[in-house]
């Protein structure tokens, strides 16, 4: 079973993002099926190597949107992310140094994507068809 399903809950309208977001939440699925499946650590790492430079990736569109926009909670915004990538870099780090991940990090990252996304990327959403009505 899936543990991150999107959902048009989730939708900000904004067709990039929405198909970077569903790609995000399928990549926290395949992470979490590496460890279910009892893979080898070579695969846990290969899904949480590609899960992270995919949402940096995600991470930089979003900032792009958001200073287009002159959104001024780009600097909060902007930290979410960056505490997000120093956490999972800090996970890249334990494993490469031989301390396994387990799949409590796919279960923490599908619940950061919801709180996330349910939160300050729809907030930008509103704020950027607030100022569409203008
Ligand atoms: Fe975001």
């Amino acid at each position: 079973m899936a543990i991150a399903v999107w959902s048009s809950r989730f939708a900000t309208g904004i067709p990039l993002v929405d198909a970077q977001h569903q790609s995000l939440f399928q990549a926290v699925n395949r992470l979490a099926e590496s460890f279910r499946e009892g893979n080898a650590a070579s695969q846990v790492k290969e899904s949480l190597d590609f899960l992270v430079g995919y949402t940096q990736e995600h991470f930089q569109t979003e900032e792009r949107f958001m200073r287009e926009m002159d959104y001024p909670e780009l600097a909060e915004h902007m930290g979410e992310h960056a505490r997000l990538m120093e956490r999972v870099h800090g996970l890249q780090m334990s494993q490469a140094e031989g301390r396994p991940v387990t799949v409590d990090v796919a279960i923490f990252l599908a619940d950061w994507l919801r709180d996330h996304i349910h939160g300050s990327d729809l907030a930008y959403v509103r704020f950027m068809k607030e100022g569409a009505q203008k």
